[in-house]
């Protein structure tokens, strides 16, 4: 049928779709680029932006992900302080707002009702908003004040992958443009690191064979799995972890290295698989500390680091990419995990169980 045709030889869309990712990062640079080649986006949006005094993110699933590693990016380049809101909780339970908020939500789809019921009720209240998504027109789109679109093209697989890193990549434009609009000088040039992202991408999607070993080594028959990270990458690896539950439905969870031993870690038994990302100069030994602590009670560690960090043990070490940009290449192994743990456990890739590609009920 056609699906099959634009599949093309992909046995599945989401191989596909993670495939695209480097096409999707080159493509969002040249979107958001002005004839001077410098970045550019809606001078009303960045003026939107700057002019708040903290900006609200709302969003569900992977889309919640994508907003957690932006409030990294906005807080550290446009000096904005942000929160992250999972749409479901705001609704029930509003924080405190700020005299003059903004709110970004972020949504592939654009259709998500829990993120919409939150629109509608900060639109009530008379406050502004920015919606991020993959879909021109799509209800959250239409219905806020301004929208800047992902270009990753349609996203079938019921697992996000090219619309997380372009929501990144997205929001690290964002924040490079907001801080310039401020006259906040920034050591780094975004546009350029953005293409070593893809490049880096490039890299990664080619590591299939690599990536399918980890899967057979660690999930093949596991029942769970934990993903351990520290900094921005504990923000990946919440994304790595439910990858890997909603398709492969191993029990997957994502922590935040230092907080293992305030509890979890009474679950670590001989042979649990640990997937600990090290990405960040700052924790690189702390993270190990913690893989140290976890296979002194016979966890089966696989850290992935990053070139530079890189130490003897590691499994895989992904190439080097600036700090701040580390979760749009870091998380491309993961998903590539989840993808092969969910083949070889024989799991519908595209259409897991119990799950739709938009949720459209509250
Ligand atoms: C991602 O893999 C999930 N299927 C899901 O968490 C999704 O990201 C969430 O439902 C939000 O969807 P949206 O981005 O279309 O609003």
């Amino acid at each position: 049928d056609a699906s099959d045709i634009e599949k093309g030889t992909y046995p599945y869309y989401m191989l596909k779709e993670i495939d695209e990712q480097p096409l999707v990062i080159r493509r969002l640079i040249e979107k958001y680029r002005n004839e001077q080649g410098e970045l550019a986006i809606d001078e009303d949006i960045v003026q939107a932006v700057n002019e708040a005094d903290r900006l609200y993110i709302v969003a569900c699933g992977t889309s919640y992900h994508a907003g957690l590693v932006g409030k990294q990016l906005i807080e550290n380049w446009a000096k904005i302080p942000v929160e992250v809101h999972i749409a479901s909780e705001f609704s029930y339970n509003m924080p405190l707002l700020s005299e003059k908020p903004l709110f970004i939500y972020i949504s592939q789809s654009g259709e998500t009702a829990d993120s919409r019921a939150v629109l509608v009720r900060t639109k009530e209240l008379g406050y502004k908003s920015l919606t991020i998504t993959n879909v021109p027109g799509s209800t959250l789109s239409r219905e806020a004040d301004y929208t800047l679109l992902l270009h990753a093209g349609p996203e079938i697989a019921v697992a996000s992958t090219k619309a997380y890193t372009a929501q990144i990549a997205v929001l690290a434009m964002l924040a490079a443009v907001a801080a310039k609009a401020k006259g906040i000088a920034l050591d780094v040039d975004v546009t350029k690191e953005l293409g070593i992202v893809a490049n880096a991408m490039e890299t990664l999607c080619d590591a299939k064979h690599e990536m399918e070993q980890i899967a057979r080594e660690y999930l093949a028959t596991t029942r769970n799995c934990f993903f351990i990270g520290r900094a921005v990458d504990y923000y990946v690896v919440l994304e790595g972890a439910l990858k890997l539950k909603e398709i492969s439905y191993i029990q997957a969870e994502g922590f935040a290295g230092g907080e293992l031993k305030h509890g979890t870690i009474a679950l670590i038994e001989n042979g649990t698989p640990v997937i600990a990302l090290a990405t960040q100069e700052h924790v690189n030994l702390s993270i190990r500390g913690n893989v140290k602590e976890v296979v002194a009670r016979g966890a089966n560690p696989c850290i992935i680091s990053m070139k530079g960090l890189d130490m003897e043990d590691d499994r895989f070490v992904i190439p080097a990419v600036h700090p701040m940009l580390t979760p749009l290449a870091s998380v491309v192994p993961l998903q590539l995990i989840a993808y092969y743990a969910a083949l070889h456990r024989g799991c519908d890739v595209d259409k897991p169980r119990n799950l739709a590609k938009s949720v459209t009920v509250e």
